[in-house]
């Protein structure tokens, strides 16, 4: 699947000031299942890149193809799923399950079919002992893997995770990272993480997209081990 970005701009007015968010943003992507890494420091655009990508915001200018196709809402919606940074993007007072089944079905995924997928990624996830569970009594962490668990159910080819680590400790940015891994290996699911910590993406992608100022510095295409990143990082990003 190939995925282009031509000029992507965004604006956002703040009483009389014009802030470009996204400042004619290019890239091309030939999508393989994997993870692609955006990476950048706070206010590069990419939340803004995200929600534009996932449809829940209009681009200013410039457009977004699928292999050559003008995007389409209907395809957005069957195809990606966007999970928010924070914690607060699923219903507090239901539990892991509920909140699962609402999301897919919202995505037109027949009930029994979601059920069947529910059971089987949380037990991937090894997570079933929370679907019960409600998430105002979750961790960060936990919560964080139940808004996956239900962006995975919805079926999406392209799940957009905005700041996977925020609010996590050591030991659940660990796990995260295994499992996103092996999401995007074994469920051959496409997988858009923006970070600014470099030693997270490190690791788990080949895929580096640096992002400074609304616009793409550069598409890196190779593992690297954290201390490249950051050395890259720093080069291609630092002041
Ligand atoms: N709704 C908004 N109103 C005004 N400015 C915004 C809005 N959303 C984002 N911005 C600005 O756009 C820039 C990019 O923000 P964002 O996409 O959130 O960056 P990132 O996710 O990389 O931190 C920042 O300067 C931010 O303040
Ligand atoms: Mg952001």
């Amino acid at each position: 699947m190939k995925m282009t970005l031509e000029n992507v701009t965004r604006v956002f007015r703040e009483e009389k000031k014009k802030i470009y968010a996204l400042n004619n943003f290019n890239l091309e992507l030939n999508m393989d299942h994997g993870i692609y890494a955006f990476i950048g420091p706070n206010g590069s655009g990419k939340t803004t890149l995200f929600k534009i990508i996932a449809g829940l915001l209009f681009p200013s200018n410039g457009s977004i193809r699928i292999n050559g196709e003008k995007y389409q809402e209907k395809w957005v919606k069957e195809n990606i799923s966007m999970i928010l940074a924070g914690d607060r993007s699923l219903y507090q007072r239901n539990t892991v399950f509920e909140n699962a089944l609402y999301f897919s079905v919202l995505k037109q995924i027949n009930p029994q079919e979601a059920k069947k997928l529910i059971v089987k990624y949380a037990e991937m996830m090894k997570f079933t002992e929370y679907l019960n569970r409600r998430i105002e009594g979750l961790s960060s962490g936990e919560r964080k893997k139940s808004a996956i668990l239900a962006g995975l159910c919805t079926r999406s080819k392209l799940l957009l995770i905005d700041e996977p680590t925020w609010g996590l400790d050591i030991d659940a940015v660990l796990s995260l990272q295994q499992f996103l891994y092996q999401i995007a290996n074994q469920q051959k699911t496409t997988l858009f993480i923006s970070s600014h910590d470099v030693n997270f993406v490190s690791g788990i992608s080949t895929n580096y997209i640096f992002m400074k100022d609304g616009i793409k510095k550069r598409f890196i295409n190779k593992a690297m081990d954290s201390q490249e990143l950051i050395d890259a990082y720093k080069l291609i990003c630092g002041d």
